[in-house]
């Protein structure tokens, strides 16, 4: 059975408040803009490149109500990035958190043994000071310390507002991150756990084994980590053993590494959100219709109407505190790798672990039809 563990039981060696951002590297950022405006619904917010003075990479900032993106391309072959992408193709870069002092909070974690990935770093400009500092985490993943307090410019500096013409979209209303996923190497998921225990005092929150999440074919394990304040959550999966391929051996293999597998963006309203996004070309997991045949014998009685549950493929689960309505996209990229997870909470603090088996039996389809299972 998963362990749950709700009592706070991490240390604040710095104050951890929240997410900043997340970084992507794209090998063409202007199309991946252009995908992540018109499918997701972002809006364009700040941008650096050779317009602003940089002359190595672009990066386009997008925003939706508290999720900001950043999309990276280098723009020649002695980039790091350049590297990265041959590596990874595109993905998640930097998880970014918000820091009150990002020289507190870079020298703090180092002093525990993380590593730099950059050094701590001052840029001022006519709308003051920028400070930012980043630590190494899973695979070629960093984690950066943002900090804006003594910062009055739209983004940092190098960064202008972002004017592109419109585009026509349907508006899915995505709120905020709630949660970033982790693939791991096999055997290394408590490492990372006890990284994220050591370095940034992050307490320990789900303990999922293979006894819990596993199918005919495969299996998960998965540790989530929690800040104090509930608002960073750090799921940390790695492959268990199956009688095929399971879905994490696959991204490693694809990604050439651990890197981050999934962020869940958190919605108000699913039923709007997931008619936007299908609308706006999103494909998601199929969900069998066999799903729903027992769903409300499982799960008890729940606000909406089961109808268009179903008919969008929306799965639920619930949990001791309440109700969550969940639903998973394919990947987002041709290496099957980065996916997305739109998520509405309705009192539940867990992560769908009673969809993992209906979800992962249409993952291993999916998995088959690509030849890797
Ligand atoms: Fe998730």
């Amino acid at each position: 059975m998963a362990i749950i563990t709700k009592e706070w039981k991490g240390t604040e060696y710095f104050p951890i408040t929240e997410l900043d951002h997340v970084e992507f590297y794209a090998g063409n950022a202007k199309q991946a803009v252009h995908y992540y405006r018109t499918v997701f619904g972002f809006k364009p917010y700040a941008y650096a490149g050779p317009e602003t003075g940089r002359r190595d990479a672009v990066s386009y900032v997008l925003k939706q109500n508290k999720i900001f993106f950043v999309i990276t391309t280098p723009l020649n072959s002695s980039h790091p990035a350049t590297d990265w992408l041959k590596t990874h193709g595109d993905g998640v870069c930097d998880v970014a958190f918000k820091a009150d002092s990002a020289k507190e909070a870079y020298e703090s974690c180092l002093s525990r043994d993380a590593k730099s990935a950059y050094d701590f770093t001052e840029i001022s400009d006519e709308n003051g000071t920028f400070r930012k500092a980043a630590i190494k985490t899973y695979g070629d993943t960093i984690h950066s310390f943002i900090e804006r307090k003594d910062y009055n410019g739209l983004w940092a500096p190098g960064y202008e507002k972002l004017e592109m013409g419109p585009v026509s979209f349907e508006d899915p209303g995505l709120i905020l991150m709630d949660h970033i996923v982790g693939n791991v190497d096999d055997g290394k998921m408590d490492t990372w756990k006890e990284y994220y225990e050591r370095v940034f005092g992050l307490t320990n929150f789900i303990v999922f084994d293979e006894g819990d999440i596993s199918t005919k074919f495969s299996a998960l394990k998965s540790r989530v980590m929690r800040s104090k304040n509930w608002k960073v959550l750090f799921p940390i999966n790695e492959p268990a053993k199956g009688l095929k391929k399971s879905q994490i051996e696959e991204y490693l293999e694809f990604n050439e590494g651990p890197g981050v597998q999934h962020i869940a963006l958190l919605t108000s309203d699913i039923i709007k959100t997931i008619t936007a996004l299908r609308k706006n070309g999103v494909e998601f997991l199929y969900v069998p219709d066999t799903y729903y045949d027992d769903i409300l014998d499982r799960v008890g009685p729940i606000d909406e109407a089961l109808a268009p549950l179903k008919e969008l493929g929306i799965l639920i689960d619930r949990d001791d505190e309440g109700y969550l309505l969940q639903l998973f996209t394919k990947p987002v990229e041709d290496r099957p790798t980065l996916f997305y997870e739109i998520i509405q909470r309705k009192g539940s603090r867990g992560f769908g672990q009673g969809n993992f088996q209906a979800l992962f039996e249409s993952i291993e389809s999916e998995q088959e039809r690509r030849g890797n299972l």
